[in-house]
């Protein structure tokens, strides 16, 4: 039976350890060693790791790995990913491989506007609310000059302020709904900050306008938060070669393979049951980069995610055409990213990994990340729709398989070498492993 604490985040690290190893565990002293066998020798860099979040007791480690041969726009990268899926960045490596060979990839920034709202319960005449907002909406700005100035020396800041009526949905509910230009910051505290003072600004203000009511001046605040649904922050991707330059020594021809990718395309396009899993391959490679570089992944996937349900249905993120010959294959995603700010100047490797992209600015980043994310989808679709994706993804797993049976050096290279040429299955793997060990034993 569990126990309840109190006071638990004023414990000390290795209290707050004793008190979890105690509880929950049959042998305390074996879960405090492999917590510790994941600290950091480095006292200052624990310390740093430790103190991100609250209750930090150990780390908990990903793979960050690399894929190099990425042409974006005439410019090669190799791109950082931390993800715990064993074939992701080998299949980006490989697409990155192929669409090098055929003019690599082309990307540009349609926008970049992120969204924040107050949200607010007001009781009375909207036409009022209206004249109110008119009056209010420069002091609006001009209360979050503190807060904008440096944002606004380097061209960015707050974009413009709307009064929205939300009262024909719930009884008596508005918006401010703002628009802002936070430039190579993510900017959700920038524009939270805003917010927050917006509403503050908005309900002092109220409370003196002359046409409300007493009723009318007391508007409620509900909340001020920015909104992770960016479809005005978008980047486009796309590749594009001549269909014969699809095809590939010994495999199905390049019109063969184009038609058959459209369709599989299509069928994301229209079906929310495939859509989802399609997206799915496109984020192992946004959510890879976004976490390497320290940016944040579930507002990356929240966003998203709405926007391919933008039409009312959840659909493909991924478009295919062939258009005079000319196959196109590209992705349309908001995406919301930093590169100075939050972890970036404070990760040790999340800076090493803005470094090897050659020090970008959000723009690029964007551009980095939707390439990775195409560059997953058009692996993923070229497996799925020529060998089926178990060949790859077994062969990318055979690794864990053998982990998992404490497999030494020579067994793992003698089984990496005869599954080259056999279907990699768990129990394939055993009955190898076993056969091999029985062998070396007589
Ligand atoms: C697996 O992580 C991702 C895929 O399922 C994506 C897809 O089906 O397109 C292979």
């Amino acid at each position: 039976m569990s126990k309840t604490i109190a006071g638990f985040s004023k414990l000390s690290k290795s209290k707050k350890i004793d008190w979890i190893v105690d509880t929950y565990f049959s042998d305390a002293e074996d879960a405090k060693e492999i917590l510790k066998q994941y600290w950091n020798s480095n006292i200052k860099l624990q310390k740093l790791h430790d103190e991100f979040i609250e209750n930090t007791i150990t780390n908990y480690y990903l793979p960050l790995g690399v894929a190099p041969n990425f042409l974006i726009n005439n410019k090669l990268y190799t791109i950082p990913m931390a993800i715990e899926e064993s074939s992701v960045v080998a299949a980006a490596s490989k697409a990155a491989k192929f669409w090098l060979e055929r003019g690599g990839f082309k990307t540009k920034v349609i926008a970049t506007t992120k969204i924040g709202q107050v949200h607010f319960i007001y009781q009375g005449d909207f036409e009022k609310l209206k004249q109110f907002f008119n009056q209010v909406k420069s002091k609006l700005i001009n209360d979050t000059e503190a807060i904008t100035r440096n944002m606004k020396k380097r061209g960015g800041g707050i974009i413009d302020i709307e009064l929205r009526d939300k009262s024909s949905s719930i009884n008596n509910y508005y918006q401010l709904h703002a628009s802002f230009e936070t430039l190579d910051a993510m900017g959700a505290n920038f524009i939270n900050s805003c917010l927050e003072q917006f509403a503050k600004t908005f309900k002092q203000e109220a409370l003196q306008f002359a046409l409300f009511s007493e009723e009318e001046k007391q508007i409620d605040i509900v909340m001020s938060i920015l909104s992770n649904y960016v479809p005005d922050c978008l980047v486009r991707a796309e590749v594009s070669c001549p269909i014969e330059d699809l095809s590939e020594k010994d495999s199905i021809s390049g019109e063969d393979f184009a038609n058959k990718f459209i369709q599989a395309v299509n069928i994301a396009e229209i079906e929310p049951y495939r859509a989802v899993t399609h997206n799915k391959g496109v984020m192992n490679g946004i959510d890879a980069v976004v976490l390497a570089t320290g940016n944040d992944f579930r507002a990356v996937e929240a966003g998203v995610h709405a926007y391919a349900a933008r039409n009312g249905s959840y659909s493909s993120l991924t478009h295919a055409k062939i258009e005079n010959g000319i196959f196109t294959f590209w992705t349309e995603l908001p995406l919301a990213l930093g590169t100075v700010g939050g972890l970036t100047g404070l990760h040790p490797l999340v800076k090493l990994a803005l470094e090897l992209l050659h020090k970008p600015s959000a723009k690029e980043l964007m551009q980095i990340v939707a390439v990775a994310g195409l560059a997953q989808n058009f692996a993923a679709l070229r497996s799925l729709t020529t060998t089926g994706i178990q060949q790859g993804h077994m062969k990318m797993h055979l690794m864990n398989i053998l982990n998992q049976f404490e497999a030494n050096d020579d067994e793992k290279l003698a089984l990496t070498e005869h599954f080259k040429t056999n279907p990699v299955t768990h129990s394939a793997v055993t009955e190898a492993l076993t056969k091999l060990r029985a062998n070396s034993e007589k």
